[in-house]
Parts: C-alpha cells; structure tokens; sequence
C-alpha cells in the first residue's frame, strides 16, 4: 500500500543504532502511562484504550516485549508507533522526542527540500499574524479605532485585559495590507495567510471595522482572527479562514490560557466573550469552539491539549439551541472517550458572560457545584417533550427513563442514576425498579455476546483462525517471554513450518538470535512490518492473550502441543504438493517421529 515502506525510508535519516538507543533508553510502560492509567496485570499492563471509546480495558502494555496492543481496535506496535498514532508525530518526531526524554543527543538531520519550505512557509505566516495581532492591537488606541476601544470599555473589558487577550481593532480599506508589505511579505504570501483579499481590482483586508479576538494556539502564536461588528448587524462574527496554521476543529479558543490551568476539569461554553469573562472570573479552564460546530475533531484536540483534566461540565447557553448542542456535545465527547460530562444551567442568564457580571465568580462556582451529570440533564430534556398532566404521557416518559437506564451494565451505577431520577422527577422508585427490570429481561436475549479476544486476532490476520495460527501466535509470544527456549523449539521448527509470511518473517529472526544475534520483538517488527497494518499484525504475534499462558499452567506441556500442531500442519502441506517418492517417504517419517516429541522448559 502507500504506507508500505515509509517508515523505514524515513529511519536512514538516523542510524539504526542511534534508534535503538533510543528505544532501549524509554521504557513503554512509563511512557505510555504518561497517556493512559495503566494497571499491573501479571506481567502486562492494562488500561482503558486511548484509541477507542471502551469502558473494560483491552489496551495492553507489555513491559517485557515493548509492545503495546489494543484486542478491541486493533492498534498496536512499539513506542515510535504509539507516539506517532497518539501524538500525530512524524517517526522522526517520535524518535526526537523519545531522544529528548531520555537525554540522548541526536545529530543534526538535514530536511528534506519540501518539508523545509512547508516549515519555512508556517513560521513565516505564524510571523505575519503575530505582526498582524499587534497591528490591530495599535489601532484600538488610534482615532480610527476609538469606536474599538469603547466597545471593549462597555463590555467591562479593561486595558490589562485587552491587552492579556491581545484584542484589537480593524479599520476598513488596506491598512494592514500595506503594513505586511512594509514588512517584507509578497503579495502571494499575504494572500495564502488569508489576512488580505488580492483580486483584480486591488489588494483589501479581509476584516473590516471590527473589533478583533486573536486565536492562540496553545503556544501561544497567533494562529487565527475571529472578528466582531460593533452593532447588531449580520454577520455578528466573521472568523479567519482555514490556513496552513489554522486548522478550526483543532483548536478551542481560550486554549493557550486553559492548557495552563489546573484541576482535572474543563469548561466548555458558546463564545469568545464567555470564555473571557469565564476566565477573567478566575475559571481559566474555560475554552469554545470557533465559529464551527463541536465535532470529534475538537474532543481529540482537548484530549492532547487538556492531559489529565479528564472531567467536561457544558457551560452552552441556556436557550433551546444551547441545550440542543448540549446534548449534542455530551454525544460526541462520550464517542471521544469523556465519560464525566456533567450540563451547568446558568438561567436566569443567557450565557457565562452575562451570568458571571450579574452573579459573579461566587455564583457561578455555586452553579458548578449543582452542575446535573449527562443523565439527569437528558431527563430533564426528555420531560419537556411530554405533557406530564396526561397520564398516557406521564407514563410514556416513565418509559423513557427506564429505556435509559436499563442498558446501563454496571448495577452500583445504575441503581444510583435510578435513585437519582427518581427523586428528582418525583417518581416512585419501585414501580421504576419493576419497569427496568421488565425490560432487562425482555432484552436479555437480544444482548451481543461480547466478542471472545481469539475472535479478534483472527479479525486482525482476516484469515479464518485455525488452531494452527493461534499456536503460532501462541509460540512467539512464548519465545518472547523466554528467550531460553527457542533453542529448543528451533530444534524441531524451522522458519518455513510456520503457515503465513509473517510468522515466517518473524521466526527466522528469532531463531537467528540464538546464532549470536540480539534481536528484541521491537527490532523484529521494525524489520518484517511495512506498513502499519503490518505492525498492528506483528503486534498481534508477540501479544497472545489466550489462557495457556496464565501462570500455573503446564508450559512444557503447552510448548509440546504448539509445536506438535505447528509442525503437523506444515508436513501437511508440504505432502498436499509432493510427487516425489522419496520426498514422501521422509515426510511420514516425520509425521511418525511428531508423535514422540517432547520439549521442555528450562
Ligand atoms: P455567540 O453569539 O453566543 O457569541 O456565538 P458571543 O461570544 O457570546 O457573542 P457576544 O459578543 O457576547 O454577543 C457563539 C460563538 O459562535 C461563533 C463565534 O465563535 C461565537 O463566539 N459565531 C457566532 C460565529 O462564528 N459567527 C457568528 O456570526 C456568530
Ligand atoms: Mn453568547
């Protein structure tokens, strides 16, 4: 495929040696949990998959092999791949910051020619709208942007505070155009940053006669404008385009300050203005979107940007179309993996902006407090659409709540949302009981049975799993925990017995390891995998998850077995496709000499 070899063209940049220093010096677990809380569990490590939405673990992080593997997704390879999948590094990325984390030094490499021009074009363009950010902070307190300043004064917004925010103003005609030029920029990199509109008839800036709101990335560069009209004329916010360092879903206004707070929670509301009210209270974990609808995209940018802070409360305006997005974004956060979303209801305001000047900081953490959890909220949505003087309807929306609490698995869990619902729509808690139980029973029947992990590595070899596949797996894995019985196993297997190319790939390296080769799974993979579904399969080999290798099992006996089945497989078909006598005669006597074999573990 196009992926196919990538990963090794890049590697030449840096020697193989100085990547496995690299690797040798970072152990997977301790990077890993820098991501994902990870629990001992013999001797792998479990958690709940970064990858994914789950709630039971099937991410495994394998101190031993350094390997991780996800039995749900899929996903899995050593650390160069968990950072590039998790952080969208480059490998050379990934290589540098696994260098820089264990203090190895990394030569100079020189950048391809096209990279180097796409570095060189962000950095100008970043330059270009932080002198643009400055150009428009200086029009504020200029006579043209008098009617700027007082806007801000109105709203409540003090000089430190612009000035915090960077906010500006915009004249209209091409001011800013002929300050970039002034500043070196051509006409064709002016145009591509967006900032100014180049057509036949001349050269204008794209924002006009607003009051401006610079976007930081969470560095703190200016990346983006959102600009505002000074009156109620439409549209009330005009927003930058798309650029090279503007990527809208990927970014939350209020994000460089947010990224810096503490607690484990985030405040996500509406508009520019909330968050800086927010903010400015005291709340600097507040953030929005921008000018788009909150979409997957914005929850996996909070999930890089916002480590740790692992708690959401929805902070949307109390409108109709506020709490229709509300439960929008619950949606979409619990697909991203936010499980502790809670609604904060700010009536009689409109938004934070007006709720924090009428109420203030005290108010508004008080509103914290009594923020309802994703469920109560939905009740309370659910309730507006019943007439609850009708009893048809009253029971109708009885039966709604108990659809949403039945499938709820964990019972602590659901008993508590029961109570809690119950109470608060003064519903009696035993005939609700009854209803949840009613329809538990009536669905039993139609629940998925879980999918059992061998499943899921035959998912991921796309082949049908005979017993003969999972034995393999089986094996390298068990070679890989012990590396002292491989001698024994390449005693009776050669390479070619195993039944698909990538066992085959995988096993002549391990067996060339007891020639005086020092081979770890990671450096197998780097070798046989090329292309990452091909590092997901070789994952796959060296994580067999099957109950053979639980501790207390027989491992001489379980050993015997694999290789008896591995072997018998292979005779097999070496004798479907053999005309020739003799050939044939040693193959029985093979097949004959399986039966007797016996290997032990040291
Ligand atoms: P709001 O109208 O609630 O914004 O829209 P706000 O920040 O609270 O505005 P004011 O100044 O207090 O009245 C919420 C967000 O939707 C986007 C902006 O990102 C805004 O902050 N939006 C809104 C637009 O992109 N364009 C618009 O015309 C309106
Ligand atoms: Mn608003």
């Amino acid at each position: 495929g196009s992926k196919a070899g990538k990963r090794k063209g890049i590697d030449m940049l840096y020697s193989q040696d100085l990547i496995e220093e690299v690797r040798s010096r970072n152990d997977i677990v301790d990077v890993i949990s820098q991501y994902v809380s990870l629990k001992r569990n013999g001797n792998r490590y479990v958690g709940l998959c970064p990858f994914h939405n789950e709630k039971t673990p099937s991410f495994y992080v394998n101190r031993q092999n350094q390997f991780f593997y996800c039995f749900g997704c899929h996903v899995g390879g050593d650390l160069f791949t968990f950072m590039k999948d998790y952080e969208s590094m480059t490998f050379q990325e990934a290589v540098k910051y696994l260098a820089d984390r264990a203090g190895v030094s990394l030569p100079e490499v020189p950048m391809g020619e096209e990279e180097k021009r796409k570095l060189d074009q962000a950095d100008r363009m970043k330059d270009m709208y932080k002198e643009a950010a400055v150009f428009y902070y200086k029009a504020l307190f200029t006579p043209a942007g008098k009617n700027g300043l007082d806007y801000f004064t109105k709203r409540g917004l003090d000089r430190e505070a612009i000035k915090k925010y960077g906010l500006g103003y915009a004249p209209s005609g091409s001011y800013l155009y002929k300050h970039l030029r002034s500043k070196g920029y051509s006409d064709r990199e002016l145009a591509d940053s967006r900032l100014v509109r180049i057509n036949e008839k001349g050269a204008f800036d794209f924002f006009w006669n607003r009051v401006m709101f610079p976007i930081f990335d969470k560095g703190g560069h200016v990346i983006a404008f959102g600009g505002r009209v000074l009156d109620d004329s439409k549209p009330k916010y005009v927003n930058s385009d798309e650029t090279l360092i503007f990527k809208k879903s990927n970014n939350l206004y209020g994000q460089q300050i947010a990224a810096k707070s503490r607690g484990d929670t985030i405040l996500l509301c509406e508009g520019y203005m909330d968050v800086i009210a927010l903010q400015q209270a005291g709340f600097t974990n507040s953030v929005a979107a921008l000018g788009t609808a909150f979409n997957l995209d914005h929850v996996l940018a909070m999930k890089r940007t916002f480590r740790g802070k692992d708690k959401v409360i929805l902070t949307l305006d109390s409108d109709s179309a506020g709490r229709a997005s509300a439960r929008k974004a619950i949606n979409t956060l619990r697909e991203g993996g936010y499980e502790d979303v809670r609604v904060l209801d700010m009536s009689p305001a409109k938004d934070p902006d007006e709720f924090i000047k009428t109420y203030g900081a005290k108010g508004y953490a008080e509103r914290i407090e009594q923020a309802l959890d994703s469920f109560r909220f939905e009740v309370k949505c659910k309730r507006n659409d019943f007439d609850l003087s009708n009893p048809d309807q009253k029971t109708a929306f009885h039966h709604s709540i108990a659809e949403m609490l039945y499938p709820i698995s964990d019972e602590m869990k659901r008993n508590n949302y029961m109570e809690a619902v119950c109470e608060q729509e003064g519903i009696e808690l035993s005939a609700m009981r009854k209803l949840v139980n009613k329809l538990g029973e009536e669905n039993r029947v139609k629940k998925v049975v879980t999918v059992s992990e061998d499943t899921v590595i035959r998912q991921v070899k796309k082949d049908p799993l005979d017993g003969v596949l999972r034995s393999e797996q089986m094996l390298i894995t068990l070679m890989a925990m012990r590396p002292e019985i491989i001698d024994a196993v390449s005693a009776y297997l050669k390479e070619d017995d195993f039944s698909s190319e990538m066992g085959r790939g995988i096993t002549a390296l391990m067996f060339e390891k007891t020639m005086g080769g020092k081979m770890t799974p990671a450096q197998i993979m780097e070798k046989v995998a090329k292309s990452d579904e091909d590092t997901a399969a070789v994952a796959a080999y060296f994580n067999y998850n099957g109950s053979e290798l639980n501790e207390g099992t027989d491992l001489s006996k379980v050993l015997t077995d694999a290789v008896k089945q591995i072997k018998r497989a292979s005779l097999q078909r070496q004798s479907a496709g053999c005309t020739d006598m003799a050939q044939l005669q040693k193959i029985v006597y093979e097949q004959r000499a399986v039966n007797t074999m016996v290997i032990n573990v040291p």
